[in-house]
């Protein structure tokens, strides 16, 4: 293995230009990693904040973008055993997955499902570690209930209708098009409603409210959410693309026994996010492997291009992932 390796860097904070080829040495792995040497790579809505300075890695992470990646296990630190060299796997990462090759937690690792590709594989770990943390492990989601996505054709949103479907909850989604809204409905959604012509709020109390609601709009959404949930409904916020600060009339808070979390995926300890790839391995790796579940796939560019695929994403006219094609 070469001691150095190309990846894509982060020049200085700005649009997706500054996204540059560049050389690094080839990771080391810590205790407890592996080094992958990534096949594929998938860009995720919080790469661009990154990208943007609004997002800054936790002080441990590598500096390069890119929070999941599948390929092949190339290197072993001290105390990993339940991963063999040569091992077939897709990884949360903590950073640095525009690049050749990759360190990150042995436990954050899971294997890619049966019949599925290593580009496909690519683009299950941040959606599917973020959706099942806050929907299933934070909102407690269960079947029967009523469960509202917006940004339904997200990555995020592709994957959120998928589950929530699989586990018996009926499906509600906001989206930006008709063209994304038919392709939520394809996914399992009951509903999709066009925010451009029509009120999710209309809709949600025409059906009894939403139990559960997750949120990556925030600003006006979030008293329209409080007033969308059901007595005893909980909000799960994941971001705030409207921003963060609004005025809200708390007292349907009290009147209707609301909850309201929310929580970001990065900074959580190692310990936190290989409890979730357990749960997801027990639960969801099935559903995967029985193609009940695959992740929705938008477009791929090769990694020298990942500022194309940046451009696209931030053009919000995609439907589900993009990925890097790093040594395909
Ligand atoms: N908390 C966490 O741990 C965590 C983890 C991963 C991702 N996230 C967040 O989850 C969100 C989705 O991530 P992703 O990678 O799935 O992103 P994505 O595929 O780029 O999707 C974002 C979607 O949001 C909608 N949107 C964009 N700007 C908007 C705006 N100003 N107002 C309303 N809607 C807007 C767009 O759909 P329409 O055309 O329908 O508007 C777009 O498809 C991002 O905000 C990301 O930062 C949070």
């Amino acid at each position: 293995m070469s001691e150095t390796m190309t990846a894509i860097e982060i020049t200085k904070p700005g649009g997706p230009e500054v996204l540059q080829p560049t050389t690094r040495p080839v990771p080391v792995p810590a205790h407890g990693q592996v080094v992958i040497k990534v096949a594929y790579a998938g860009v995720n809505r919080p790469d661009a904040l990154q990208r943007a300075g609004m997002y800054a890695p936790p002080p441990t992470a590598s500096d390069l973008p890119g929070l999941e990646a599948s390929g092949e296990v190339v290197a072993l630190g001290e105390g990993v055993s339940d991963i063999a060299l040569g091992d077939q796997v897709c990884a949360l990462l903590p950073g640095g997955g525009y690049a050749e090759y990759v360190a990150t937690p042995a436990a954050h690792c899971l294997p890619v499902p049966d019949g599925m590709g290593l580009k496909e594989a690519a683009c299950l770990p941040e959606t599917f570690f973020t959706v099942w943390s806050n929907v299933f492990m934070r909102g407690g989601l269960t079947a029967g209930e009523r469960f509202l996505v917006h940004g339904g054709s997200s990555g995020i949103g592709t994957t959120a209708i998928q589950l929530a479907h699989a586990f018996g909850a009926r499906v509600f989604v906001t989206a930006g098009t008709d063209k994304k809204c038919a392709a939520c409905m394809e996914l399992g959604a009951e509903a999709a409603i066009n925010y451009r012509d029509m009120d999710f709020v209309d809709v949600l109390e025409a059906e009894g409210g939403a139990d559960l609601i997750l949120d990556m709009v925030g600003g006006e959404y979030i008293p329209r959410n409080l007033k969308a949930l059901a007595p005893d409904g909980r909000l799960v916020q994941i971001a705030f693309l409207q921003g963060p600060k609004v005025e809200v009339n708390f007292a349907m808070l009290m009147t209707k026994r609301l909850t309201m979390t929310g929580s970001t995926l990065r900074p959580q300890s190692d310990l936190a996010k290989a409890r979730i790839a357990q749960e997801l391995r027990e639960a969801v790796w099935p559903l995967l492997s029985a193609g009940r579940v695959a992740p929705v796939m938008d477009s791929s560019y090769p990694l020298a291009e990942a500022a194309a695929a940046h451009a696209r994403m931030e053009g919000s006219g995609h439907i589900g992932k993009i990925v890097l094609e790093v040594a395909p």
